[in-house]
């Protein structure tokens, strides 16, 4: 039912949408390896370091030949453990772990049903979380002690004064930008908008800024921090562009819905930063503009979708929620090609849970939903992909409005990365591993085995060295044969193993034997030496004294010397 109603939404105009994709493959093939090591020793094959690789095959060879059954491990939920107790080969697919989870309620600091927390900006330098309210506050959030402790300063700062807040509204929305450059943090409101310095203070000193209008409503807002540029949608009212200048900001342009051909709302705007414009039109889908000399816009395509309310992208991936005609939520992930403005539809995201919202980072991408959030990798055409192969990371978090990614030095180089999550009533920090796709083997037996790796990447050397607009389209199919020997252990391994374990058995039993020998001859010593003493004489009389009675006597308690 809502796969048709999808599909009426997107057949009603074809214009630049590519049904079928001109799929081309790259072949590559890494220089096979022989890896050599004790029997029962794990050995590990990473194959993240080759940027790209989304999915791996493994296959064993057979006397040469390549056995056609793959040995995967599809299921997720298996554990290394299991691993280790079984012989043989395994291919792990990449996957996103979480990792860790702080939690800061943020209940205390007076938030009612009405009254909760719409964004948050990150000081990294400085180590700080600002939460912005609907009731015009700001609470900040020492993030000083890493993913140990997160603390609450007590001090919550209203603006409320300076932006005529009306107690009776409850439409509001403040929105907060965090420019690092000139550690400084913007807040933009239907009323107008502030800024203040990040800083380790306490204290937060709110400065106008008059530049920021007055709106009606604000839908969105997005920043570009290479270009520092500011972008508000702001409904039937149209588009703000703002620009950052030395802590400075400055009204770039304001752009009417009617100039950009608009005539419902504008829901969300964004840009790469330099010379495109995209912008959500409620109705008719995300719209995308050339920015001519900085002043003139040149409309160019649109990716037909109606009922749209946010979209994110990194570079040409753009994911677009909206809602179907029965009011159900969907996100798709699409494919642009900004030159020949073609678009595909590489993914839906429905059904399953309600979707919110989406915020697109590098490698992932979080879906906002009512009942959970999921973390998923993005930008890999659907055809190269084996569904069974894909794992998912879901998370639950109330309320969620908005994950913003926070820095750290390194990142770059680090398969982790840290983000914080705003809800309506918490703030979480969130530390993900992306674990990278490997192999791993372990035999217990020495032998000589060999595998072939059908390995899926979305870059390799070849295809880099083409200008290929339709680069998602093409496949790195790439191929890695190896040798895996393992050799006997210096001595048998059982061998040594039982010599191992008896020769802890008798030291154990050793050290018993010594405090219980210990214990009797503390107590019962000189009972022994008694009976010693009387087997002697026993001994010496027997030959006379026949009848001699050596039954148990009680002792005496002064003992014989
Ligand atoms: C693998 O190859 C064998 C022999 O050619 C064939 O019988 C079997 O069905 C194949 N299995 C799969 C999974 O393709
Ligand atoms: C790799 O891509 C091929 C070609 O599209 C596909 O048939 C195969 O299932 C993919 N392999 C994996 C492991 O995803
Ligand atoms: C990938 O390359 C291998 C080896 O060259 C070939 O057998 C296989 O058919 C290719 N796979 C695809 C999906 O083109």
């Amino acid at each position: 039912m809502i796969i048709v109603l999808i599909q009426i939404l997107f057949t009603l105009t074809l214009s630049n949408r590519i049904i079928n994709p001109p799929v081309k493959i790259v072949e590559e093939t890494f220089t096979s390896n022989d890896f050599y090591r004790q029997a029962s020793e794990i050995i590990e094959i990473p194959y993240g370091a080759y940027p790209g690789v989304f999915a791996i095959d493994l296959h064993q060879r057979v006397k040469g030949e390549i056995s056609n059954k793959s040995i995967n491990l599809g299921d997720f939920e298996k554990v290394e453990e299991d691993l280790l107790e079984e012989d043989g080969c395994y291919s792990i697919q990449r996957n996103i772990q979480i990792s860790m989870k702080l939690k800061l309620w943020l209940d205390k600091s007076g938030l009612t049903r009405d009254i909760y927390c719409t964004d948050v900006a990150l000081a990294e330098k400085f180590r700080q979380a600002y939460v912005v309210r609907n009731d015009f506050k700001i609470i900040q959030v020492d993030l000083n002690y890493g993913l140990f402790q997160l603390l609450l300063n007590p001090i919550q700062t209203s603006f409320a004064n300076m932006l005529d807040y009306d107690e009776d509204n409850t439409d509001y929305h403040p929105y907060l930008v965090s420019d690092k450059k000139s550690n400084k943090i913007f807040i933009f409101t239907t009323n107008g908008g502030l800024s203040f310095e990040s800083n380790q203070k306490k204290e937060i000193e709110f400065k106008a800024e008059k530049e920021i209008k007055k709106r009606d409503k604000i839908y969105n807002v997005h920043y570009n921090e290479k270009h520092q540029l500011i972008f508000v949608a702001c409904g039937y009212e149209g588009v703000d562009i703002y620009k950052i200048n030395n802590g400075n900001l400055e009204l770039l342009m304001d752009i009417s819905a009617d100039y950009l051909g608009i005539d419902s709302q504008i829901v969300d705007v964004n840009s790469n930063g330099e010379d495109q414009l995209y912008v959500l039109d409620i109705e008719r889908g995300l719209k995308f503009y050339w920015i001519k000399n900085l002043m003139e816009l040149v409309y160019e395509f649109t990716i037909i979708i109606s009922h749209a309310h946010s979209f994110d992208f990194y570079d040409n991936t753009f994911f677009i929620v909206a809602k179907t005609i029965n009011k159900q939520d969907f996100a798709i992930e699409v494919f642009v090609n900004q030159v020949t403005y073609d678009y595909y539809i590489n993914n839906y995201f429905f059904d399953e849970m309600t979707i919110n919202d989406v915020n697109v980072f590098q490698y992932y991408a979080v879906l906002i939903g009512d009942d959970g959030h999921k973390i998923i990798y993005h930008s890999v055409y659907q055809g190269f992909l084996n569904e069974n192969l894909v794992s998912h990371t879901t998370f639950y978090q109330a309320d969620l409005v908005k994950v913003k990614e926070f820095e750290f030095e390194g990142e770059e180089f680090s398969n982790q990365r840290i983000f914080a999550a705003i809800s309506k009533y918490e703030f979480q920090m969130i530390n993900i591993i992306m674990n990278m796709p490997k192999i791993e083997c372990k035999y217990k037996d020495p032998g000589v085995r060999q595998f072939y790796v059908k390995i899926n990447s979305t870059s390799c050397a070849e295809k880099e060295k083409e200008k290929n607009l339709n680069y998602q389209f093409t496949l790195c199919n790439v191929s890695h044969s190896f040798t895996f020997t393992t050799t006997e252990l210096a001595g048998n391994y059982n061998t040594y193993a039982y010599y191992t374990l008896t020769l802890y058995v008798l030291v154990v039993v050793g050290i018993w034997l010594v405090v219980i020998l210990y214990y009797l001859i503390k107590k019962w010593g000189y009972k022994i030496k008694y009976l010693i003493w009387r087997k002697k004489i026993v001994d010496a009389t027997a030959p006379y004294n026949e009848s001699f009675d050596i039954k148990e006597t009680e002792l005496p308690e002064a003992k014989p010397k």
